[in-house]
């Protein structure tokens, strides 16, 4: 089979999709086997023939006990597994099963789809990249890159609506809000600054219909909706389905209820809808407020809002940035399809992106307090977050105790000064000659290559000895090779539909 070439996959909270660049140079969907552009990112563990079900039919058919939703909100928790028939899957393995399904099926139609790109939150940290990347290499993908999901849907608007200038993206999906500001310049791409909200989207906006919904049945029918995770997940699903009719019509009317308890037909109008959302929509301008003031930006000074993520089809949201910004924001329409599309066009690498750095990181040092003279065990960054990348910095500590033989450096992911609110990400440790007195010059510097890797390097000055090391987050949670041998041989042999 032919080779595909330069893919895409947006690997969602709600739904994935995948997109290849035709050789006319244009991004598009590629479907999967059921003929939709979005594949509900839902898995359902079949008893009777163990076959995994992915997609539409996962979302819409079985038993909710059996059913895995949102996987993509655990993926940076080591311990999180789901327990299935005795075997415990982790959400790298459940995520790899949704990129297998559109690895099998988009191959049909673009040929052998072996490299891509695949997009994340900007907000997801080392382990949740790390996880991502091994759920690639399970399906039997080369993960060429990790981008960020508003880098790439910031890409396709660049490209397909000729939009230049100081752009946000604001990206509501099913589980996040990402708020990136950036420059396009002809070819040019830099991003300011990336941003976000981890639990903040369109599965939260859900929860409050079923809230209402809820309320309302207690109303009529003096009991309550659902009593079981079963009914409760019907319910969050009928939710889903007013929800997005809301977003086109004022009102629509709802049947609900069951055969003991009764069926309950409750209205519902946009107006209720959005009200009762506008708590969270509000944290979400607070949000927006905030980014723009990180990088002394008024709203005048951002030429283009422009909408991503299946969230931003709710009117209100157009609404309430339009009073932020004075100005309309700007909506492709395939809102849920333009991060698969930019992903696509970024493995076609047509444009130079250049990105920031996603978190800070640092080191522990014993720093002494500007107004106090005390001294205090501080996480001290050398490279700021948001800092354009590639990048490398030093900063020079020196060394606190006489006969240090070994100078052992933690190097820290995270902005807190407070060390035990940042991540430990890795060690650096330097022999060094012994009979020193405290007081030595140790360089510590990190760089950060585009793809978001990171090394560190110590330099002792009075030696002249260094060391240089990948920060590679070898944390629970991340699998060896083997491990990860073994599972792709495995999930090779599962079925997926
Ligand atoms: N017409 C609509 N009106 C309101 N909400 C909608 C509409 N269409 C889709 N949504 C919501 O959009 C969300 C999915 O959006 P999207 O596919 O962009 O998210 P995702 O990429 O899976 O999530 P994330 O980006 O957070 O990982 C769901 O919560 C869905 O209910
Ligand atoms: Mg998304």
């Amino acid at each position: 089979m032919a080779k595909a070439r330069f893919v895409g996959i947006d690997l969602g909270t709600s739904t994935s999709a995948l997109a290849h660049v035709r050789p006319d140079g244009n991004p598009e969907i590629v479907p999967n086997a059921d003929g939709e552009r979005l594949t509900p990112s839902v898995v359902f563990f079949d008893q009777f023939d163990g076959i995994k079900l992915i997609g539409s039919a996962a979302r819409d058919g079985g038993d909710p006990e059996r059913t895995v939703h949102h996987i993509k909100k655990h993926m940076d928790d080591p311990s999180y597994t789901v327990n299935m028939d005795g075997q415990k899957w982790t959400p790298t393995e459940i995520s790899a099963m949704i990129l297998s399904k559109l690895k099998k099926e988009c191959s049909k139609i673009t040929g052998e789809i072996h490299d891509v790109v695949i997009t994340v939150p900007a907000n997801f940290n080392e382990l949740a990249r790390k996880a991502t990347v091994t759920a690639g290499k399970l399906a039997g993908l080369n993960v060429m890159r990790l981008v960020n999901e508003p880098t790439a849907a910031a890409l396709f608007y660049a490209q397909t609506q000729d939009i230049s200038g100081r752009i946000l993206v604001y990206d509501l999906g099913g589980g996040t809000l990402d708020i990136t500001i950036l420059e396009v310049d002809g070819d040019n791409i830099d991003i300011l600054l990336s941003e976000g909200a981890r639990h903040l989207g369109g599965s939260d906006f859900d929860e409050v219909l079923l809230e209402i919904l809820s309320e309302e049945y207690r109303k009529q029918n003096g009991a309550e909706l659902f009593s079981n995770e079963r009914q409760r997940r019907r319910c969050l699903t009928l939710g889903e389905d007013a929800k997005k009719m809301l977003s086109k019509l004022q009102k629509v009317s709802e049947t609900v209820g069951n055969e003991s308890d009764g069926i309950a037909r409750i209205d519902l109008s946009r107006q209720t809808f959005e009200d009762a959302i506008q708590r969270l929509l509000t944290r979400t301008v607070m949000l927006v407020e905030q980014a723009c003031d990180q990088v002394d930006l008024k709203p005048t000074d951002i030429d283009h809002v422009v909408l991503v993520g299946g969230s931003t089809r709710i009117p209100r949201v157009a609404e309430i940035l339009e009073k932020q910004f004075g100005k309309p924001p700007v909506s492709c329409g395939n809102v849920d399809e333009c991060v698969a599309l930019g992903a696509a066009l970024f493995a076609q690498r047509s444009r130079r992106v250049s990105e920031v750095c996603n978190h800070s990181y640092g080191t522990i040092a014993i720093i002494e307090d500007g107004s106090t003279g005390e001294a205090v065990v501080q996480n001290s960054v050398v490279i700021p977050k948001n800092t354009p990348i590639p990048c490398s910095m030093s900063q020079t500590y020196i060394t606190s105790e006489d006969n240090e033989e070994l100078i052992e450096v933690e190097i820290t992911q995270g902005e807190d000064t407070d060390p035990r609110y940042v991540d430990i990400v890795g060690k650096i440790a330097l022999e060094v000659p012994p009979g020193r007195k405290a007081g030595c010059e140790v360089t510590v510097t990190y760089s950060y290559d585009e793809n978001q890797r990171v090394r560190a390097q110590i330099f002792d000055a009075e030696s002249g000895l260094k060391k240089d090391i990948a920060i590679e987050y070898k944390g629970e949670g991340v699998l060896s090779d083997e491990d990860v041998e073994r599972k792709t041989a495995y999930l090779k042999q599962i079925k997926i539909a």
